[in-house]
């Protein structure tokens, strides 16, 4: 089979790098196409290396822009490939604008498309993310959901449930793969930024990620933000800054203000070895982002997520995520109580990853085998 795969962004690469393996590891002809939405080295090819990703078939070089902007340039591309390549499937992946351009314009060649980490919803449709996620779902043919949650957004939307498969999240492949590696370095391979902290000797560390539009478009919540990074002095708070938030923070004049205090270390924003280690050393995880969310709850980190919604609930309710918005009073409270209280802290390890066991990509590629095999495939294109 030829199976063609879109990506744009760092989350994407992570979490298709396991279907990717399992594609060549079964014998199938792999298509991948990048729309280059995430362009720098430290956003995009470092992963390709750290993950050891074969290079991709196409690259688009979309860059930034605005949403319709850059959704546009992106389905014009990918239709070019796709005519000309035919492959029998495309995946796609999470909630990116390459998900929505991908899924939109291989449904109307008439190519199958299979969503991985199909049915989240935030039900917050001021997010882009999940515009994103709806109209890939309404687009797509096959949905690799993570968890039984996801497939019952589905099938209240009317899905049929044939074409839903849980799975597990790749993030878990991804984790589970890499993490040995990752621990098993010569610390002359680590990124820069992590030599320099010597986080092996530094004490305990909080890790920060923040990127969403809605947290760092938005000076007041930003402030709120820092006022409570100010207070955790007790903690090192190392934050490897996305792009989009150095820009914005740098805008608003508050990324001097942060860079100036002495427990927080802004690094650039590092590869996935070295991610995994910072995370595997985390006291605390402080972020906005999806895929941390999924990754603190599988290595046993507790997780405070800056929003006041998430479409990953199960960490929630399972007890290892808990959502302090942009409120510096909530963040607060609960990154102390992770700090002072050890039965609290010890709670919210344990909570149990509710993402699968690492086998995700595997199951995929197999579930696409056999719809291939009985015809199925042809049927739903
Ligand atoms: C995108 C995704 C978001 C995902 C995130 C992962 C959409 C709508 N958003 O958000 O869902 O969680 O990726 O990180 O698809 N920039 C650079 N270098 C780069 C890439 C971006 O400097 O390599 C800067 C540019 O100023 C750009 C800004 O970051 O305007 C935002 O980039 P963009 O790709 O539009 O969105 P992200 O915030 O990265
Ligand atoms: N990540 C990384 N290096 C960093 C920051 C994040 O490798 O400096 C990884 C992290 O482990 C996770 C993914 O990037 O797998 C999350 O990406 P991001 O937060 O940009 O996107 P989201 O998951 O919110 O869509």
């Amino acid at each position: 089979m030829k199976i063609a795969i879109v990506l744009g962004t760092r989350p994407e690469i992570i979490k298709m790098a396991s279907v990717m393996d399992e594609v060549e590891k079964r014998g199938h002809e792999l298509l991948l196409i990048h729309t280059g939405q995430h362009y720098d080295k430290e956003m995009s090819e470092n992963f390709f290396i750290d993950l050891k990703l074969p290079t991709p078939n196409y690259n688009i070089h979309v860059g930034s822009g605005s949403h319709g902007a850059q959704t546009a340039k992106m389905m014009e591309g990918i239709e070019e490939v796709l005519i000309d390549e035919k492959p029998d499937i495309l995946l796609v992946q999470g909630d990116t604008n390459a998900v929505l351009a991908g899924a939109l314009v291989a449904s109307k060649l008439h190519i199958p498309v299979g969503h991985v980490e199909a049915g989240l919803r935030s039900y917050d449709e001021t997010m882009p993310e999940e515009i994103n996620r709806l109209a890939a779902d309404i687009c797509s043919k096959l949905y690799f959901v993570p968890t039984k949650e996801s497939a019952i957004n589905l099938v209240m939307e009317g899905i049929s449930r044939k074409r839903i498969f849980v799975t597990g999240n790749t993030v878990v492949d991804a984790c589970f793969r890499n993490l040995k590696i990752s621990k098993n370095r010569d610390k002359s391979e680590y990124s820069q930024g992590l030599l320099d902290l010597d986080i092996d000797n530094m004490g305990s560390i909080l890790t920060l990620t923040m990127h969403r539009a809605e947290t760092v478009d938005d000076k007041e919540r930003l402030t709120n933000i820092i006022e409570a990074l100010e207070e955790l002095d007790d903690i090192n708070i190392i934050f490897p800054i996305h792009p989009r938030t150095k820009k914005t923070m740098e805008n608003f004049g508050l990324f001097d203000r942060l860079n100036n205090l002495s427990h927080v270390h802004i690094i650039k924003p590092v590869g996935y070895l070295d991610f995994l280690l910072l995370l595997s050393k985390s006291t605390i995880i402080l972020t906005d982002s999806g895929g941390l969310q999924e990754e603190a709850i599988t290595l046993d980190v507790p997780a405070l997520t800056l929003r006041y919604n998430t479409e990953r609930p199960e960490t929630v309710s399972a007890g290892g995520n808990i959502l302090v918005g942009s409120d510096k009073e909530l963040i607060l409270e609960n990154a102390r109580k992770i700090l002072d209280d050890e039965e609290f802290a010890n709670k919210m390890k344990s909570a149990k990853n509710p993402y699968g066991m690492g086998n995700a990509a595997e199951l995929m590629i197999k579930i696409i085998e056999d719809a291939n095999e009985t015809d199925t495939l042809k049927v739903l294109a």
